[in-house]
């Protein structure tokens, strides 16, 4: 089965990128990371990516001014030059505009790092521990023209602790995230996610029912 092709848009760092790299290395893994795209020159993931042998694109969407569509008219030229079925958001800052969104509906992937439709935006930690909730985590969505909005594919939790700060919680919820967005991936690309009125449904998964209780509960 040839695999999917999938571009990685980033701007920062690329740990997820780096997560989805590494997946894709193994031998039964669907898709196959063809090009890592930032809209940052300077991103440290672009030269994580290139050492990696992967082909690198930087798109400074600085030089379109306020040209949105501008910016995404070249992003898509270089997605179909590649011959890109699936795109993986991971750590991309740039607002896409509907135009964009629409065409790579449902084969268009964003991870967020909280437990959504909670904590939408930015500083999504810092906010976890303004609320004082028990229990924090990440998300992997398709894209919909609503920021952070979406049909979810999967998510998962960590238990806040009281001593956390929007650092420590934070390094938590990433190793969640290195661990969530390879898998989401994996399954779209082998065609096993539906979605029906904005709720995704997966094929052959299968889901625990053991309960994460913060604080932690012995059982009786
Ligand atoms: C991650 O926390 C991701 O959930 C959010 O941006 C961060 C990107 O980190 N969308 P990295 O560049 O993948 O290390």
């Amino acid at each position: 089965m040839p695999r999917t092709r999938v571009a990685v848009l980033i701007s920062g760092r690329g740990s997820n990128m780096t997560a989805l790299i590494e997946a894709a290395k193994a031998q039964d893994y669907p898709a196959e990371i063809a090009v890592v795209i930032s809209n940052r020159p300077d991103a440290a993931g672009l030269a994580l990516a290139a050492a990696a042998g992967i082909a690198t694109v930087a798109l400074d969407h600085t030089t379109f001014g306020k040209d949105r569509e501008a910016f995404e008219r070249l992003l898509q030229r270089e997605l179909d030059a590649r011959h890109i079925e699936l795109v993986c958001l991971a750590g991309f800052m740039r607002l896409l505009t509907p135009w964009f969104v629409q065409r790579w509906q449902a084969r268009m992937l964003n991870i967020h790092p909280s437990l959504l439709p909670a904590f939408k935006g930015l500083d999504t930690h810092e906010a976890a521990l303004r609320a004082g909730v028990r229990i924090h985590g990440a998300t992997v969505h398709f894209v919909v023209p609503d920021v952070d909005s979406g049909p979810i594919i999967c998510q998962g939790a960590v238990a806040v602790h009281d001593d956390d700060t929007p650092r420590t919680l934070a390094a938590r919820v990433l190793a969640v995230e290195h661990r969530l967005y390879p898998v989401a991936l994996r399954f779209v690309a082998e065609g096993r996610v539906h979605v029906e009125d904005g709720r995704c449904h997966i094929d052959g998964v299968a889901v625990s029912d053991e309960a994460l209780l913060v604080p932690a509960i012995a059982n009786r």
